[in-house]
């Protein structure tokens, strides 16, 4: 079944019905001010963090028909008939309303169609506002005259801190209140604090302090209003009928002890064809802001501007990487919606989705090192700043924090690590992982390949303990740690977790996956030592990287794959066992960081192929844990096929698609992105149910009865992994320290491509032919006219514009 189609000309996905499978959302606003959307008008919105600076509030996992929204009510004043500007919450009968939504980069617009009446309503947040702005317009095309009334409705929390406001309801019911005045709403939170009780001690997780929000409305005039939900709704009512829209009039109620919302009244009397359009701004601030803000938009024309000038900026940094192949559905995604993800992902990591609540209040370590990777050629001043904020995250004993709070600052001496019981009780993390820093090396490479900047790596930063040293130490650092330790078959501890989350072998059991990745950790700090002059270094280096290489190969292969790990002298992921006996990470890092050697790799790799492919990608590992257990393998807990257990994780098929062009296979890695391609799925949504336009964490595996459907949108580690692995590894446009190599490895049926991409300041029009069916391999390049008999383009040879012309063979 379809709900949708890409419009790839305007950057939208656009929703043709609204009843899809689940609530397919978008992202509004930045860090400033976040906001969730759905194609029904749901979600919450915050400032600054959704854990502590709620706004709007949202309601999770419950059927959405029970949630709130950024609800418009459309009533027809002569017979009394009421639908809504989204199809929820009203939920007009679908053969005689129509909705369309288009979700485009950080704004959506939601149509609807009823009784001759025409609504299209813009939300968005404004560039650096602290405030979001819902643009309707309401069209006559009924052919006779109307008198239509438009209803607001807005919740707010009682309560900034959000778990607060759903939770401690003795206590935030009475500290909120709403007031009205010529057309704005303002709630107040604790409006009798002064700053003589800025000392009084507050109970747990109680804001304190005074906040303020409003809600105004421009275009016509309010004629009546609540401030109390329960009245504007009704006794035992819902959103789907409230009172005060079933009457035809709110009751001019304002909220004191109860929840606050803000309902508003206007009516709109309409010409045959007329339209009149009424903008409502919500958002953090007291009257005079309210004011401020609707003073704006009684200028002609403000939204329109606002709205081009928020898409120029998106569609702009989007842009810096454009791509057009055969297949448009990868150009949506690799050009369009992916990279909007990673964007997402970097943004809120794994803070703020419809499944993740807003509560963590932090970058996840290994997460955030990873998204990075995905925005680095897109914005690589960004990745830059992200990156010395993690590196500041980093304790002088070269592990990493496993959270890096939303607010941290980079500064020396914060005495930050699990020794000390603030962050501890702060955020619940008592062990650190084995891989967390790990993640370091590869990003800080792409970011210095990228952009040439190798004095990044002489860059000071602190650490989060104490002590501060140059980014290039804090590496060596990080490999210290890992190197110190080390299990019995020489091999990288699991710690509290490798990657993978579920995999808990403490200081007694072994991770091959993460082993591999400190090779190649130790290889890129080698790669730096030797850019740097530094002999030693990279003697040490090279000589830890081949004593691993030994062990590895020692212990970790089996034959025919290679093993997960050890607990003690227990092999994990061997042919013996029974269960998760095959695992795929240790394969496919087994080709990413250079251990395997080419026969080695094609037997795992076509193993991977056999033993854990499916249609939907490959599953984590086969077959799944259902009687080992505890306390080693957490994910035995998770239904067989889910998430870890058997599960088709998605971010590692990122890796796997990477792989699989190292080899030089492109008709695989191109098959193993068309597995978990989210738009390959648009015509199967019944099956997928999650949005077609974003990667999902997992997708169901062979094991569950709903193989190939997918759980956990938006904030997942696949959006950089699957976009490092198509434009690097299948599109093959892979930076160097002194140029770009160009080195595509795409399904053979490509006979030619076309990207365009901003490399240090200068733009590349790449034109790759291939009219031979190759999958690998580039004959010549041809940039301004002059031929390179290699796949590699000199930084030297570019000007700031430049056509290339690669072709395969
Ligand atoms: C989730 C976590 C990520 C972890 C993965 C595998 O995606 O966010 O940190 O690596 O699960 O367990």
């Amino acid at each position: 079944m379809k709900f949708g189609y890409f419009d790839n000309e305007k950057k939208e996905y656009v929703i043709t019905r609204p009843d899809t499978p689940r609530e397919w959302t978008n992202y509004l606003g930045s860090l400033e001010y976040g906001a969730i959307i759905t194609n029904n008008a749901q979600g919450y919105s915050f400032v600054k963090s959704g854990a502590s600076g709620r706004i709007l509030r949202g309601r999770f996992n419950v059927p959405p028909t029970t949630a709130p929204g950024r609800y418009i009510y459309l009533r027809d004043m002569e017979n009394g008939d009421f639908w809504s500007a989204s199809w929820l919450p009203v939920k007009k009968d679908l053969s005689k309303y129509e909705s369309v939504c288009r979700h485009g980069v950080l704004y959506t617009i939601i149509s609807s169609r009823y009784d001759g009446i025409e609504t299209e309503t813009l939300y968005y947040v404004p560039l650096n506002a602290l405030y979001e702005v819902w643009a309707i317009k309401v069209r006559n095309k009924s052919g006779r005259k109307r008198k239509i009334s438009l209803f607001s409705y807005a919740e707010f929390t009682n309560e900034p801190n959000e778990n607060q406001d759903l939770v401690n309801m003795q206590y935030t019911l009475f500290i909120s209140r709403t007031y009205y005045k010529d057309n704005l709403i303002i709630q107040t939170i604790n409006e009798n604090y002064s700053e003589l009780g800025r000392n009084i001690p507050q109970e747990k997780g109680i804001s304190g302090r005074r906040f303020n929000r409003f809600f105004g409305v421009i275009g016509a005039e309010v004629v009546s209003f609540d401030g109390d939900r329960d009245v504007f709704i009704g006794n035992y009512r819902d959103y789907s009928n409230p009172i005060a829209v079933e009457k035809g009039k709110c009751s001019n109620s304002l909220n004191y002890g109860k929840n606050s919302c803000a309902g508003t009244q206007v009516i709109l009397e309409l010409d045959v064809d007329e339209e009149k359009e009424i903008i409502y701004v919500l958002g953090d601030g007291a009257e005079e802001t309210g004011r401020k803000v609707m003073e704006k938009y009684k200028e002609k024309g403000k939204v329109e501007r606002e709205w081009e000038e928020l898409k120029r900026y998106w569609h702009s940094r989007i842009e810096n990487f454009k791509v057009k192949t055969p297949d448009e559905s990868f150009d949506s995604m690799i050009g369009i919606w992916n990279a909007y993800q990673c964007f997402i992902t970097f943004f809120w990591s794994r803070a703020a989705s419809m499944i993740y609540v807003g509560h963590r209040d932090g970058y996840g370590y290994r997460d955030t090192v990873q998204d990075i990777q995905g925005i680095i050629h897109l914005d690589p001043q960004s990745a830059k700043d992200r990156l010395r904020l993690m590196l500041a995250g980093q304790t002088s004993k070269g592990v990493a924090l496993p959270l890096v709070f939303f607010d941290y600052e980079i500064k020396p001496n914060q005495g930050l690590s699990l020794d000390n019981p603030y962050y501890v009780k702060r955020t619940g993390y008592t062990e650190y992982r084995c891989d967390d820093h790990l993640w370091l090396y590869i990003t800080t490479r792409q970011y210095v390949r990228e952009t040439g900047d190798l004095a990044f790596l002489d860059e000071v930063i602190p650490y989060s303990d104490y002590g501060e040293d140059t980014v290039y130490e804090h590496l060596r650092k990080g490999i210290l740690f890992s190197l110190s330790k080390l299990g019995k078959h020489g091999l990288t501890y699991g710690l509290d977790a490798d990657w993978n989350d579920t995999l808990r072998l403490g200081e007694e059991g072994e991770t091959v996956f993460a082993s591999f990745q400190l090779y190649l950790a130790l290889k890129i700090f080698a790669e730096f030592a030797e850019k740097k002059g530094k002999k030693e270094d990279l003697e040490w280096a090279e000589k830890e990287a081949s004593k691993l290489y030994e062990n590895l190969q020692r212990y970790a292969w089996e034959g025919d794959r290679f093993v997960r790990g050890f607990m003690g002298d227990e092999v994990i992921g061997s042919k013996n066992n029974s269960e998760a006996s095959f695992w795929l990470n240790p394969q496919v890092w087994s080709v990413l960081s250079g251990v395997a050697t080419s026969e080695q790799a094609k037997i795992v790799m076509d193993n991977v192929e056999k033993i854990l492919n499916t249609d939907y990608g490959a599953m984590i590992m086969y077959p799944p844990v259902r009687t080992l257990g505890l306390p080693v393998f957490r994910m035995i807990l998770f239904n067989p096929g889910m998430k870890e257990n058997a599960g088709i994780f998605c971010h590692p098929q990122g890796w796997l698609i990477k792989a699989e062009t190292m080899l030089g296979n492109g008709n695989r890695a191109y098959k193993y992105f068309q597995e978990i391609n989210p738009a390959n799925m648009n015509d199967k949504a019944e099956i997928r149910e999650a949005e077609p336009y974003v990667h999902c964490q997992f997708v169901e595996g062979k094991d569950s009865p709903f193989h190939g459907r997918a759980h956990v949108h938006w904030l997942t580690g696949t959006a950089s992994s699957v976009m490092v692995a198509c434009v690097e590894g299948i599109l093959g446009l892979q930076p160097d320290y002194e140029g770009l190599r160009i080195d595509p490895c795409v399904p053979s049926h490509w006979k030619e491509f076309y990207m365009e991409r901003m490399f240090r300041g200068k733009r590349l029009k790449i034109k790759v032919e291939n009219h031979s069916g190759f999958q690998k391999g580039v004959k010549k390049i041809i940039i301004n006219g002059k031929e390179i008999n290699d796949n590699f383009l000199p930084e030297s040879e570019m000007k700031d514009e430049n056509e290339v012309l690669v072709i395969m063979g």
